[in-house]
């Protein structure tokens, strides 16, 4: 199997917090069995987000993905080959606006403001990666509680 990870932005087009829901919901339900895993993130009107699968099912996502009207303006930042996921286990990770702070990124984009559109790709994979860091820690942290949140999304797959 082509192991695919596709990163991309976009800028929402003004929805809320209950349409991120339905849009988590939705998404962990179908990239469970599609068994594509990755993360989400939400702030400041823009999402950044990983898709990582076979080639021909991170396409399908992203080509339902793109005609999506709760966004627009959607820019590939990095689509790579790779060896192993980064998000092995995630259906959907989530992350808003409180993991997304000013230190995380200047780390990533030498500013403090969340303008995935301008990261290079691999700062852009880097920051998710960083992100899913701050997941796992809660995860530890506050253990079963937080694990069936809406933040978190675990599947039983880890290819
Ligand atoms: C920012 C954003 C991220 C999304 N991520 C996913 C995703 O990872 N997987 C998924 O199946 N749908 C995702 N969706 C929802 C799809 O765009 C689409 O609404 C959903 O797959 C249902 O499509 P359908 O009605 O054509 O079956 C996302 C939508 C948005 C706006």
């Amino acid at each position: 199997m082509n192991l695919i990870q596709l990163i991309y932005s976009s800028r929402s087009t003004g929805i809320g917090p209950e349409d991120v829901e339905s849009i988590l919901l939705g998404a962990r339900e179908f990239n469970s069995r599609a068994n594509v895993t990755g993360l989400l993130c939400f702030s400041a009107e823009r999402f950044l987000q990983c898709l990582e699968g076979s080639r021909s099912a991170v396409n399908d996502i992203y080509r339902k993905i793109l005609c999506d009207r709760r966004h627009e303006g959607a820019e590939i930042l990095r689509y790579e080959e790779v060896q192993h996921r980064d998000f092995p286990g995630w259906s959907m990770a989530y992350v808003g606006d409180t993991a997304v702070n000013r230190v995380r990124l200047l780390r990533y984009s030498g500013h403090d403001e969340f303008r995935p559109e301008e990261l290079a790709g691999n700062s852009a994979r880097l920051l998710l990666l960083d992100l899913a860091g701050s997941l796992e820690e809660r995860q530890g942290a506050n253990g079963e509680a937080d694990r069936r949140s809406l933040s978190i999304a675990r599947t039983s797959e880890s290819a």
